[in-house]
């Protein structure tokens, strides 16, 4: 079998494309223009480049974006004033706090200070709660673009077996909540699941989000099973030529496309649709902010 590839790309240019518009009639008819502030402190490259990017990408919906770039060493109550200021500005819908945060800063003790309401990254406790009791909140990105493409591919996800490899709070746990959400069986596997391969093997959905590159290999996977990959991993790659790399997934692409049923590519697949369910999202907290 040679998989469907779910191009995530058209994917997020379409999930856009919708947001524009309503952006478009928000302001025509409304007189309301949603906006997104994006805070990065420190220097971290990878993270400049998701953070421009997002601020491009906000200002071709038609939103506002502003981006507060903070110094590596600022203090925690210098960040927790900023963020009171965002949560009080009438303009501002969305706040999105880049992470990782330099060592001396408390994750937990900022992302909560964000008003849950104006969260669009879905990580504050009180969202982290209302998702995992079924309740209307702010949901994460990633998972959020997975499940879009995962019902976009299949319709209905109701009794199929997911399997989820990782637990983080960004994306393995929420995602498992979605797709129980769903009606799937959610397995969540991790670095200390016994039988691993065995446990991927009885997925007809496999979410792969641990950070390790190529970690999946074709075999594990069930003949016909949808596989959405979530890494992007930069690695060497001398067969381009010196010192060159190349982004791969956690699953090794080309031997799993060979016996899924759908794959998500790396990249292309997830990753633009992360920044294409934030401006969603971003829309999402405009809507309920103004009634
Ligand atoms: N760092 C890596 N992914 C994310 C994300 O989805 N949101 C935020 N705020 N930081 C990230």
């Amino acid at each position: 079998m040679t998989a469907t590839i779910i191009d995530g790309k058209a994917f997020a240019a379409t999930v856009r494309g919708q947001v524009a518009e309503h952006v478009a009639r928000l302001k025509q008819e409304h007189d309301i223009t949603p906006g997104l502030a994006v805070v990065l402190v420190g220097e971290d490259p990878a993270s400049r480049v998701y953070v421009r990017s997002k601020g491009k990408m906000t200002v071709e919906v038609g939103m506002n974006s502003w981006e507060h770039k903070l110094d590596a060493d600022t203090p925690e109550a210098d960040l927790l004033a900023l963020i009171d200021r965002l949560n009080n500005d009438p303009a501002v819908h969305g706040i999105l706090v880049q992470l990782p945060l330099p060592k001396h800063l408390d994750e937990d003790l900022v992302i909560n200070a964000i008003d849950p309401a104006k969260d669009v990254d879905g990580f504050h406790i009180s969202n982290v709660g209302l998702l995992g009791t079924g309740q209307k909140s702010m949901v994460p990105c990633t998972p959020l673009g997975c499940l879009m493409m995962l019902r976009d591919h299949h319709g209905s996800l109701s009794g199929m077996d997911a399997v989820v490899i990782g637990r983080s709070n960004i994306v393995g746990k929420p995602m498992a909540q979605l797709l129980l959400g769903d009606s799937c069986t959610v397995t969540i596997a991790h670095s200390r699941t016994k039988a691993l391969a065995d446990v991927v093997r009885r997925a007809d959905i496999v979410v792969a989000a641990v950070g390790r590159p190529e970690m999946v290999p074709g075999d594990w996977i069930k003949p016909g099973a949808t596989v959405i990959d979530v890494g992007i991993n930069r690695i060497d790659a001398p067969e381009k030529g010196e010192g060159k790399t190349r982004l791969v997934g956690d699953v090794a692409y080309d031997s799993c496309a060979a016996v899924a049923g759908a794959i998500t590519p790396v990249p292309g697949g997830v990753g633009p649709m992360t920044i294409a369910c934030l401006l969603a999202n971003t829309l999402t907290a405009c809507c309920r902010a103004n009634g």
